[in-house]
């Protein structure tokens, strides 16, 4: 924690449509739902609500309660009436240097055509659509589409793989998939379409594929279940024009799996009313969107970030959104420098792992460009280290930039934490909690913790940003994340934290097993149950420690089946199989062969000793150890 502050220059607190955080933080607690009503008429809706919030069955919260409403009709519908029309809604740009790029207008077409593939192919209000792509125009097409129509898209990380997209779909219960050859990676064509046939082998649910050809690379169609997406676009039933379904305000718009604690990924819910409001009120207000900005959130589109701040948050806000499809440093380190400056980008936000990666390779790549057209910065998915911080704020920003530094989860929708364009800056800190939200460093009575000390962070109110449940498991979802605080009403996070003397927020990081991998949100059970899943693995840890790049590395401990001995050629091939059961992300860093592993009475791993050990720390608390 540190107490130097960075204080915005005087053109970004005269540019700044919020002068006065504080007032307006004091009025949004005080007349919370009178907040959010004032958000939400921001917004258009077919029919307006009867009551902002419904708290009578806590924690299932509802807002905006009786408005019929569709995140679609105001990501797009609304934009087609105005000048708007015309403006540009995506820049994609490859790997490569290919470009597409699709007007507010186009956007439309493209949607409806789509939106009526869908409904051809039977998909109905309420259904599940599972998503598995790279980061393409067609991602984005084919989850308004279903938003359209009123389906809802499970969108899986195109960087997951086999049993990772299996899982989500069978949990879905999806009919359809649409997914693509494959992209490009490092000059590298990457395969989805062989994962997703045999992921569809594994569960069988599937009956309709519908594939886009981006990559051009042979792949395995069968008929009758399989369809690429050009021959359908071009069929007259993919008339442009497709009304959009009126939806309930607490309707499913999406939902989104996450890890927790357990191997089973959680499939967050959330809807069109009060995601559409948080989404659009926080994206418009932490990072101060104004009408011509160049908007460019270089996450991926299968994360929450990509969801809520690559498209929603800003085709709601009709910002030109940025998109970029491959490594940020291929062919050279300046790759990101260079979609800067080529096109203008205003806003840049991304995670602290990329930044890292970028600085490696020194100043000397993006000072080549001309990044002035930059007038803010943000950063997301885990604590940014103040050296980071410094780095992304003087080389990149020029030291004009504030970084709006963004807390939040998959579980919130949108922004909890973060400060505003006019926020004296603290490098690490997410500063102040966001309107409408109370935020509390707590012990596990609930008490807040004194200042500078470490506690659990929670959120003592709803906001209508927040997951509705976890699909087909409520109770989960009451006892997961409500289930500590119940009586207070308070929302536990999983993270640690401090709040130091200025009441700034300092998020330490997970208290569960939830690994925060270069960003990427992952869960020590998964990775066990994938190895696990290997013939020569009878018993299995995930760890994360420290990686200078990735934040966090996974380190594994294996116990093999009786009688097989481990060697190197084993370590790799168990990596592999990790890769290949849930993704290149998780890949550990080491494989250890070990005879036994820490574990309770009870016969929980007890991961903190392991980790302990390998940093050659104090190991703690053994009294429950029964190795
Ligand atoms: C971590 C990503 C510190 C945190 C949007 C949280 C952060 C988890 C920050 C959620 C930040 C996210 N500072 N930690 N600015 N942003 N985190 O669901 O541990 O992928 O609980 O959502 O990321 O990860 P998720």
């Amino acid at each position: 924690m540190t107490d130097k502050f960075y204080y915005p220059s005087d053109e970004v607190v005269t540019q700044a449509s919020i002068k006065d955080y504080d007032s307006l933080y004091q009025r949004s607690i005080c007349d919370r739902e009178g907040f959010w009503a004032e958000q939400a008429n921001e917004l258009g809706w077919y029919q307006p609500w009867t009551q902002v919030l419904d708290d009578s069955k806590p924690p299932f919260y509802k807002w905006f309660v009786g408005a019929k409403c569709n995140i679609v009709h105001n990501a797009i519908d609304r934009h087609l009436k105005s000048a708007t029309r015309n403006k540009l809604a995506i820049i994609w740009e490859s790997e490569r240097g290919a470009v597409r790029t699709f007007s507010y207008h186009a956007l439309n077409r493209e949607v409806c055509q789509f939106a009526n593939v869908l409904k051809s192919m039977g998909v109905r209000k309420g259904d599940i659509v599972t998503l598995y792509m790279p980061q393409i125009p067609e991602l984005v097409f084919a989850m308004l589409a279903c938003a359209k129509i009123g389906a809802a898209h499970s969108v899986v990380y195109g960087g997951f793989s086999t049993e990772a997209l299996a899982a989500r779909i069978e949990d879905a219960n999806s009919r359809v998939l649409v997914t693509a050859d494959g992209g490009f990676r490092r000059g590298k064509p990457t395969d989805l379409k062989t994962i997703a046939n045999e992921a569809m082998q594994r569960s069988p649910t599937i009956e309709v594929c519908i594939c886009v050809r981006n990559n051009g690379m042979d792949v395995v169609m069968e008929s009758e279940r399989d369809f690429w997406y050009h021959d359908l676009q071009a069929l007259p039933i993919a008339s442009p024009k497709c009304d959009t379904e009126m939806m309930d305000s607490e309707d499913m718009l999406f939902i989104l799996y996450t890890s927790g604690t357990t191997g089973k990924p959680k499939g967050l819910i959330h809807t069109h009313g009060g995601y559409s409001v948080y989404t659009s009120t926080t994206h418009r207000m932490a990072f101060d969107i104004k009408p011509d900005d160049r908007w460019w959130c270089a996450a991926d589109p299968g994360w929450i970030t990509g969801h809520s701040y690559m498209v929603y948050g800003p085709l709601i806000n009709a910002a030109t959104l940025v998109m970029y499809e491959g490594a940020p440093n291929y062919p050279y380190p300046n790759r990101w420098w260079q979609m800067v400056e080529k096109y203008g980008v205003n806003i840049l936000y991304t995670s602290p792992t990329a930044i890292r990666g970028l600085m490696r390779y020194g100043d000397r790549w993006p000072s080549r460009h001309d990044l002035t057209s930059l007038r803010l910065l943000g950063s997301v998915g885990e604590p940014i280290n103040p050296e980071a911080w410094r780095w992304f704020y003087e080389v990149i920003g020029g030291s004009r930039c504030p970084i709006i530094d963004t807390w939040w989860q998959t579980e919130t929708g949108g922004f909890m934490i973060c400060p505003l364009p006019i926020t004296p800056l603290k490098p690490g800190s997410a500063t102040k909690p966001f309107f409408g939200n109370e935020v509390g460093v707590v012990d596990d009575a609930g008490n807040e913790v004194p200042v500078g000390e470490e506690g659990k962070l929670v959120i003592k109110n709803p906001w209508p940003g927040m997951a509705r449940t976890i699909f087909k498991d409520d109770a989960r979802y009451a006892e997961l994340y409500w289930g500590d605080y119940q009586s207070k009403g308070y929302y536990k996070a999983g993270d640690s934290a401090k709040i130091d003397s200025d009441g700034y927020i300092w998020v330490i990081g997970r208290m569960d097993e939830v690994l925060k991998v270069s960003g990427y949100r992952l869960g020590t059970a998964e990775i066990e149950s994938a190895l696990v899943s290997h013939r020569a693995v009878s018993e299995a840890a995930a760890i994360g420690l420290p990686h200078e790049v990735k934040g966090n590395g996974i380190h594994t401990y294996v116990i093999l089946t009786t009688g097989l001995v481990g060697d190197k050629a084993l370590e790799s091939e168990l990596k592999e199989h990790v890769a290949h059961e849930l993704g290149r992300i998780a890949t550990p860093e080491t494989v250890h062969f070990v005879d036994s592993l820490p574990k309770t009475r009870s016969g929980k791993i007890m991961r903190r000793v392991l980790r302990a050990r390998a940093l050659g720390l104090p190991e703690g608390d053994l009294s429950t150890l029964e190795e």
